[in-house]
């Protein structure tokens, strides 16, 4: 690609559109997110970034030198040459695949592309939606995609919080509807990314992307069983993932928690598992996984009532304090965190429960609206303290003296060596 700066669109600025913005505007592109959630869109013109990692001064000086907007119109489509597709893909209640955003978000690129654009999706969502939903919605708009406009799809990896892989040095897996296609999506990928992985076809890269996060979620299914077993057996599920970790070959550790969390793991599966309905296919493995998965909060809040019920108290009236309410440590990110269904169940059997996060100073309405308590709280009047996300920052050895009973859900006492049950080992 020559010196010329590209002009690029991004639909969607969460946690993936944002950092992917930033990027292409860091080397000297000019970048617009588009997204219909106007309140997000004023904070980014003002420079304010809710996403962990993208840090708000370098949003303010990419705004100022004119490489990063963001806006709500989606006319700014017209005069991209690159529009890339970073929109949610949720499930709905049903927990199917809910594909509204984007079907939206293809309504405004089919409004508005022009001849010559590359067009590029990067939401993670079942095998086939680039040819059987993206190219069709094109052609209907008039255009040939692959001659006038050119279309591809390129998974994105991005581990939010992870300060070692990034963006950059994470590799990128491309493909394109065709030759030209792939190309050209390379040529862009090749500005922010060290090395990419050009795969034959999209459905080829969707389904690797869906690979990878049900290889997770299948994995931590079976840690999140190992540990019910080890329970049984009476010993330490951590110690046991430790032993068998130290095989330098043919294994790799996963830890049990109160279930699964995030918009990638619980999620994605299931748009494989439905995509494979449409061949009278059940793909075995995702429902397994996802039914120990989704079985944990349960577990977790049955291990805290017999907790109690050793001391003669039931959960019904009980005082309980949740450390950490995000799905993973070190992020502020609550989508579909086990921690907030763990509160859930034990405020549906009576409990009263507090929650400590230095990173979630309020949760939203729809979760309670509650606010964290203070890192320098006593914890001494909880009578059941459970550590569902461990945040560095949360006061372990204060946890440890304190609580007259100390659930850990992670393994994050035994990492830190101190010495306090987890709920398996109760
Ligand atoms: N978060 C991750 O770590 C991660 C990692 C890899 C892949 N993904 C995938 O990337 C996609 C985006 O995920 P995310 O985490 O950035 O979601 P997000 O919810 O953080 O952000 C999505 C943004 O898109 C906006 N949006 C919704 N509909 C739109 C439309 N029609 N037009 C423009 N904007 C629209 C929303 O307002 C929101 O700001 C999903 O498919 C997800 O599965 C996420």
């Amino acid at each position: 690609m020559d010196s010329t700066p590209t002009r690029i669109v991004i639909l969607g600025a969460g946690y993936v559109g944002l950092p992917l913005a930033i990027a292409f505007a860091r080397q000297n592109n000019l970048v617009t997110n588009l997204d219909i959630d106007q309140e997000k869109v004023d904070a980014l013109r003002r420079g304010s970034s809710s996403v962990t990692g993208v840090d708000s001064e370098e949003l303010k000086t990419l705004i100022r030198d004119g490489k990063y907007t963001a806006t709500s119109k989606a006319e700014c489509i017209k005069i991209a040459n690159v529009v890339i597709v970073c929109v949610p893909t949720p499930l709905s209640k049903s927990r199917e695949p809910d594909l509204r955003p984007l079907r939206q978000a293809l309504e405004a690129v089919a409004q508005f592309a022009q001849r010559g654009q590359l067009i590029i999706l990067e939401s993670t969502t079942y095998p086939g939606t680039t040819q059987e939903l993206v190219v069709p919605r094109l052609e209907k708009a008039g255009f040939h995609p692959g001659e006038d406009l050119y279309v591809a799809f390129s998974p994105e990896r991005i581990d939010t919080g992870n300060r070692e892989y990034q963006l950059h040095n994470t590799p990128k897996i491309v493909a394109g509807i065709n030759e030209i296609s792939l190309q050209k999506a390379l040529e862009v990928y090749e500005l922010v990314v060290e090395k990419l992985v050009p795969v034959s076809s999209p459905t080829t890269a969707e389904l690797a992307k869906l690979l990878e996060n049900t290889f997770r979620a299948v994995n931590i299914g079976l840690a999140n069983e190992v540990a019910v077993m080890a329970s049984h057996l009476g010993v330490d599920p951590f110690e046991v993932i430790d032993a068998a970790a130290t095989k330098p070959f043919g294994f790799m550790p996963f830890s049990p928690g109160p279930g699964i969390g995030g918009h990638c793991l619980p999620v994605d599966p299931l748009y494989l598992s439905w995509r494979m309905n449409h061949f009278a296919y059940e793909a075995k493995f995702i429902s397994l996984a996802d039914q120990v998965n989704q079985g944990m909060p349960d577990y977790v809040v049955n291990r805290v009532a017999d907790g109690l019920n050793r001391s003669r108290l039931s959960l019904n009236g009980s005082r309980t304090l949740l450390c950490g309410v995000t799905y993973k440590p070190e992020v502020n990110d609550i989508r579909e965190s086990p921690a907030l269904e763990v509160m859930r169940l034990l405020e549906s059997k009576g409990a009263h429960v507090d929650y400590l996060d230095p990173l979630v100073p309020h949760l939203p309405t729809r979760h309670g609206g509650k606010e964290s308590i203070q890192l320098d709280s006593d914890f001494h009047s909880y009578d059941a303290v459970i550590v569902t996300t461990p945040h560095q920052q949360l006061p372990y050895d204060r946890l440890a003296k304190e609580s007259r009973l100390l659930l850990d859900t992670r393994g994050a006492f035994r990492h830190r060596n101190i010495s306090a049950p987890n709920i398996w080992s109760l």
